[in-house]
């Protein structure tokens, strides 16, 4: 057996307890692929405020370095609502994706027949919908030139930078392509080309680079994107965008599935992965035992697909949790009579014992 080493942090609120189930599950589908997994705990966020002054300790930095790969639960809470803004939760996150080089953020959104009934649109739009945003994480506006406040002509004004270089957009885009060779092999490359400069640099290299992959693209224009996310889900297969259009339409596509607690994230870079749930610490139903553990074990299926290379056990991972809610099985966010409503504890078994 070769042995892989995960830096866990399981973070704040909600977050220890669905960490803890993905963990067990994590063991399991990698011992069955050969791999012994060593474990590193972690403090992160509110918790390693609370413990050390900071939200992101130089022990837990190192952990995270020499990880193959990082599991997160999620970190801040109201707890931590009045500390100095430079010491905030949200912090340790933008630390770890700066120090690891996460430059790519992976979102797949799926809707399974059992669960196109919680989704807020009509289930015959959103059934079948299988969906994979590859949104470019450090570059972009959030990391440009940008001024607080000046005044010019006696009026007071404030200004971002929209930047890509070719180098960005060509190893996103790339990591698109390489990603739907495995699925139906499409990409929609999303931008806003009809306004923006920084949008036709993306474009032109955007082609290049599908080209050179053998990869079907196709471009279209981010208000059009946001309105075919609805009308249509199903129709797109990866999508491909920058780091603001890709936080707006990531979300936006997160609703189509019904609830927050189901979706994973990934984020890549040239060094370890950091895999994570979508939603946040869930302060109003931490500590109960009710939290759905889904996102964060298929963010667990998504770390053995990605940073392991562990394909089969990923895929396992998923057919278990798709066979369990299959059978009715629910955490309280998507419970409904006639179902079975489950712990976050008894949801992790439940998977276990499928796998
Ligand atoms: P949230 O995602 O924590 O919660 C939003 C709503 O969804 C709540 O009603 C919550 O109970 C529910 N929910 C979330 N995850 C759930 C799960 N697994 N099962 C069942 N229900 C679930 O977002 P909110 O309330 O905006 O933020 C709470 C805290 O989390 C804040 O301090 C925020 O800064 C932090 N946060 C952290 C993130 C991270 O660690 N990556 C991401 C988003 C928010
Ligand atoms: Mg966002």
């Amino acid at each position: 057996m070769s042995s892989k080493k995960i830096a866990i942090i399981p973070g704040d609120g909600i977050g220890p307890e669905v960490t803890a189930a993905a963990r067990e599950i994590l063991t399991l589908a990698a011992r069955k692929a050969g791999l012994d997994l060593e474990y590193a705990t972690c403090l992160a966020g509110g918790a390693a405020i609370d413990a050390t002054g900071v939200p992101l300790p130089d022990d837990t930095l190192a952990a995270a370095k020499t990880a193959d790969a990082v599991l997160l639960g999620a970190v801040g809470g109201p707890k931590w609502d009045t500390v100095a803004p430079d010491i905030r939760p949200e912090k340790a996150i933008l630390g770890l994706r700066k120090a690891l080089g996460l430059y790519a953020n992976l979102r797949p959104v799926k809707v399974s027949a059992a669960l196109a009934a919680y989704s807020p649109l009509k289930p015959e739009i959103v059934t079948g919908t299988d969906i994979l945003i590859v949104r470019e994480l450090t570059g972009g506006i959030y990391f440009g030139p940008k001024c607080e406040s000046e005044t010019a002509d006696g009026v007071e004004r404030a200004w971002d930078t929209e930047i890509y270089s070719v180098p960005e957009v060509a190893r996103i885009v790339r990591m698109a392509c390489k990603a739907a060779k495995g699925r139906r092999g499409r990409v929609t490359s999303v931008d806003k080309a009809n306004v923006l400069a920084s949008s036709r640099l993306w474009r032109r290299v955007a082609s290049a680079i599908a080209q050179e992959e053998g990869t079907e693209l196709s471009h279209m224009y981010v208000d059009n994107c946001a309105m075919q996310l609805v009308l249509g889900p199903k129709t797109f297969d990866v999508i491909v965008t920058g780091n603001l259009f890709g936080d707006i339409l990531s979300d936006e596509a997160a609703v189509v599935a019904g609830s927050i607690g189901l979706l994973p994230s990934a984020s890549i870079g040239d060094g370890p992965g950091l895999y994570e749930p979508i939603h946040g610490s869930a302060p109003d139903i931490a500590g109960q035992g009710i939290a759905n553990p889904v996102g964060t074990i298929l963010s667990a299926a998504m770390l053995l697909r990605h940073s392991l290379r562990a394909e089969a056990p990923a895929a396992a991972v998923e057919q278990a949790v798709d066979a369990v809610l299959a059978e009715g099985y629910r955490t309280a966010d998507l419970y409904r009579p006639g179902l079975t409503k489950v712990s976050t504890e008894e949801m992790g078994k439940l998977i276990i014992k499928q796998l």
